[in-house]
């Protein structure tokens, strides 16, 4: 794993970007793994803004999420896939069906993890996964105890995930109690992986992923295992890594 160590959050969002857009004008055809939640906002910012100055075309580019929350569907404002098309693809030329999102109303849940896994990897897997991490560690939603060798599957939140999320919903009654998300292995088996964070409450987590040997009580520890991990962290999730 290589460190990137920028200033705040402005600038953790434009080196990604920068890496995003380069990746993406780099190819004929490119498949992207992208992140929900509040990190990864200021990047799909940068690079609504850089479609608009620079013309960087996402025609050619194919996008598959994280994640979704059981139970809730596109038209529901907290579904990943209702955060995808405001704060990104509603405002580039990505073609509509080049984007998935694990459908969480699917009927048979096991089935559209499976449906969902084999796309990625009939499409060539993933050439560039953007991901955020939890203050307990998890990628996607793969919490503490997840194995290194799963696949997409559906996932029963931990409590503190679900007290983190309950931000964006009306009371924390109302936060999905089951998740879709990529298993580790398949995120592993994307060709680059960048790991974005931020602020005070990732420096514990920052830490620990750089200092512990990978186990599954840190699910970002798998990251380990990968030949090209970038993380690229602000001084504020820097703050508790002796050497930045
Ligand atoms: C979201 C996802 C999660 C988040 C993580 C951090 O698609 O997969 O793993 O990246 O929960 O969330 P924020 O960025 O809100 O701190």
């Amino acid at each position: 794993m290589k460190v990137i160590g920028v200033k705040d959050y402005v600038e953790m969002c434009q080196k990604a970007k920068e890496i995003v857009v380069s990746t993406v004008r780099s190819k004929q055809k490119v498949n992207l793994g992208l992140a929900t939640g509040s990190t990864p906002m200021g990047l799909y910012k940068d690079m609504v803004e850089d479609f608009k100055n620079n013309g960087t075309s996402y025609h050619n580019v194919t996008t598959f999420n994280l994640d979704e929350y059981v139970g809730l569907d596109g038209g529901s404002k907290q579904s990943y896939r209702y955060y995808m098309n405001t704060y990104l693809f509603d405002y580039i030329d990505i073609p509509k069906e080049h984007i998935f999102i694990p459908n969480g109303k699917a009927k048979n849940l096991e089935e559209e993890c499976k449906r969902f896994d084999e796309l990625i990897q009939k499409s060539g897997n993933i050439d560039l996964q953007i991901l955020g991490i939890g203050r307990n560690g998890h990628i996607g939603f793969n919490e503490p105890g997840s194995r290194f060798d799963s696949r997409t599957h559906v996932v029963k939140l931990s409590e503190s995930t679900r007290q983190a999320n309950s931000r964006y919903f009306p009371s924390i009654a109302d936060v999905p109690t089951h998740a879709i998300t990529m298993g580790i292995q398949t995120i592993l088996e994307s060709r680059k992986i960048i790991l974005l964070a931020s602020g005070d409450s990732k420096a514990n987590v920052i830490s620990r992923l750089l200092t512990e040997e990978p186990s599954s009580k840190l699910p970002a520890s798998a990251l380990k295992h990968h030949p090209d991990v970038l993380i690229i962290a602000d001084e504020k999730a820097l703050q508790y890594v002796a050497s930045k």
